[in-house]
């Protein structure tokens, strides 16, 4: 099967590409399930009702995202109600929503999502990842054929930390949040996709999403100057994984990206 995943929704821009883009990408890949992590899809932070009832018509399996979940305060009343948008599981037990998915493929493949965040660097502080991964895998595989795993972390090591240690338990492990496509695609020894991060979804003639003017004064000034999301034409970050349905296990992974038409 092939598994489409994209790289951080940010702000109009990203929202544009992918809206513009998906389908084409779908189809030329022959994708069977597509997960989008979509937490700074609202203006660059957070996510709302009305851009998940959207996204939800977009042909999109499940909705991942990470420290920016709750932004849009509205978040804690709506994600029980979507389970196909995940926060990061390792949140304490009691917080709204979920950080695992499933679903069902039109050819009857049951894909597993598991959404974490990572802890270095990354706030709030949340409960361990990987003890939150064992919990998981040892409760769910039962049912699930394919699990793949975003896990949203700042740093290169953490991530790769947790592709070597989930290697061989899941099928694809891609990491998020710092909005810049890594080159490190693989798979590794026992048979896990991997990359360290998909890049965002969005408007690259930016600060990793946020207007450059904006970041530089803040960054020269020291001041605390208001980010504003970049307003430029988006591109589309992500990987297609082929994943062997009766192993687990993914043949291959290959990085993909997409620009926005510019005339369009
Ligand atoms: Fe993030």
């Amino acid at each position: 099967m092939n598994i489409l995943i994209v790289g951080d929704v940010v702000a109009r821009p990203g929202r544009a590409v992918l809206e513009e883009q998906l389908a084409r990408i779908q189809h030329e890949h022959d994708i069977d399930a597509t997960i989008v992590n979509v937490e700074n899809s609202a203006a660059g932070f957070g996510v709302t009702k009305k851009l998940v009832d959207q996204f939800m018509n977009m042909n999109i399996d499940i909705m991942t995202s990470g420290n920016h979940i709750w932004d849009k305060r509205e978040a804690l009343d709506f994600i029980g109600d979507y389970p196909r948008l995940l926060r990061p599981h390792n949140y304490p037990s009691g917080t709204p929503g979920s950080g695992w998915g499933e679903f069902t493929t039109k050819s009857g493949i049951r894909v597993g999502v598991l959404n974490m965040m990572g802890q270095a660097f990354m706030h709030p502080p949340l409960d361990s990842p990987f003890e939150c991964a064992d919990r998981v895998l040892s409760e769910k595989l039962d049912t699930i054929d394919v699990v793949v795993v975003d896990y949203h972390a700042e740093t290169t090591s953490e991530k790769v930390g947790m592709g070597w240690y989930l290697d061989g338990k899941v099928s694809v492990v891609v990491g998020t949040h710092t909005h810049i496509p890594t080159a490190d695609e693989r798979l590794l020894h026992k048979g896990t996709a991997y990359v360290t991060d998909l890049g965002m979804t969005g408007c690259y003639d930016s600060v990793i999403g946020s207007d450059t003017g904006n970041v530089l004064k803040r960054m020269v000034s020291k001041l605390p100057v208001r980010l504003e999301p970049a307003t430029g034409k988006g591109t589309l970050c992500g990987v297609v994984v082929d994943v062997d349905e009766k192993t687990g296990c993914a043949r291959s992974i290959k990085r993909i990206k997409a620009e926005q038409d510019p005339l369009g």
